[in-house]
């Protein structure tokens, strides 16, 4: 049998198989970032995922990137969040809160707060975003004081115990695709001239302090991190990616789990692999025209032993039964691509699911 159904643990979070939902923006919840009941049932359908790893959240308000994402910071929000949790775990599953602060990808005309978003240094990406108003550029962010990015780091902590109380598994800290903490590691949109920016170890510094909160508060067990090694996206550019993840990963502690999402680079994976204490999910995207992960691409890094976890994204969203499907070899649904962001149930939760045609006896 494939190791895909096997069960094993990311810490003290045990799992019936290898099968990860990728973390994934769908934009269902109120403006003011509470998850709604549609939620609720869209997760609740993916549980036979060993363990769902919830879209972006914001941990704060300044943290909020875009419009109708759901965050971890007010008690309406946490009790919101109980319902998803609870649904999930009636249905057998485990779910992790993916904890992302968007940092300069963001635009004031998005959120309820109107912040100016927050980064490293006042540098724009280049770049727009969908406004209600169309598209726009990307602003210029306003430059993070100290007093800011002690503020950010307590708010991961807090969104970190909010989870827990939520009825969360544990929690993935979003270290990847061009967000807060990425934006702090890149030398292209870190200028700092502080204790933050400049060497190498200055610009991991808030990253690590964002997971050493985080672990003080709930618990290493429970923690994990998504990182993106070499991923331009969100016009990110990496001088040192090698060096920089290595240094990185050899700084963490020994955490649930370290989940890389590849960006065509397995060199980099295989190296970090060898350091990590770890265990490792994988997005994996060894070739640019791999496309979405299925379940042959998984059976490759988990019979090769590159990683204990395979994370799913595309085809968990037109496959709420995706688990079984690959299980029986059964076929696919389209995905739709136009009510990926945003909507009602369309394109959400009507995905159908497979019903194999049961032999006559
Ligand atoms: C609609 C959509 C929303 C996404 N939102 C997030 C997100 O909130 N956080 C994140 O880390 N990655 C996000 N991703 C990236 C996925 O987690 C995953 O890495 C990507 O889809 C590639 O995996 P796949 O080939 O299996 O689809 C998103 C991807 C999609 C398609």
């Amino acid at each position: 049998m494939s190791t895909l159904f096997t069960a094993t643990s990311y810490g003290a979070i045990s799992v019936k198989n290898r099968f990860v939902m990728a973390p994934m923006s769908r934009n269902r919840a109120t403006f003011e970032g509470l998850p709604t009941p549609i939620m609720a049932t869209y997760y609740g359908q993916r549980a036979g995922a060993g363990m769902i790893v919830s879209e972006g959240i914001q941990p704060d308000i300044q943290g909020q990137g875009f419009m109708n994402s759901p965050g971890l910071h007010s008690e309406a929000q946490v009790e919101a969040w109980r319902a998803v949790t609870a649904e999930v775990k009636r249905q057998g599953g485990k779910m992790v809160a993916q904890l992302m602060h968007c940092g300069r990808i963001g635009h004031p005309s998005l959120y309820p707060s109107a912040h100016q978003p927050l980064a490293p240094s006042a540098i724009k990406a280049a770049g727009q975003t969908f406004t209600p108003s169309g598209m726009a550029d990307f602003p210029v962010p306003k430059a993070m004081t100290d007093e800011d990015i002690h503020a950010a780091i307590q708010g991961f902590a807090t969104a970190a115990a909010n989870a827990i109380r939520a009825g969360f598994d544990g929690v993935e800290i979003h270290a990847g695709n061009g967000f807060l903490l990425h934006q702090f590691m890149a030398s292209n949109t870190n200028c700092r001239e502080d204790n933050y920016g400049g060497s190498m170890e200055n610009r991991l510094r808030f990253t690590l302090e964002v997971v050493d909160a985080v672990v003080k508060e709930i618990g290493a067990d429970r923690t994990g991190i998504r990182l993106s090694p070499a991923n331009p996206y969100n016009d990110i550019v990496e001088e040192d990616t090698e060096a920089l993840y290595s240094a990185l990963v050899d700084a963490l502690p020994e955490l649930a789990f370290v989940h890389i999402m590849e960006a065509n680079v397995r060199a980099i994976t295989e190296i970090l692999k060898t350091k990590l204490t770890s265990p490792l999910i994988l997005n994996p995207h060894e070739h640019a025209a791999d496309g979405p992960v299925g379940g042959e691409i998984a059976d490759k890094v988990l019979d090769a032993a590159l990683c204990s976890g395979v994370a799913f994204g595309a085809l968990f969203i037109a496959n709420p039964d995706l688990v079984g499907r690959i299980r029986m070899n059964g076929p696919l649904n389209d995905l739709d691509p136009n009510t990926l962001y945003g909507g009602d149930h369309k394109g959400y939760t009507d995905y159908p699911f497979w019903q194999p045609v049961k032999e006559a006896v």
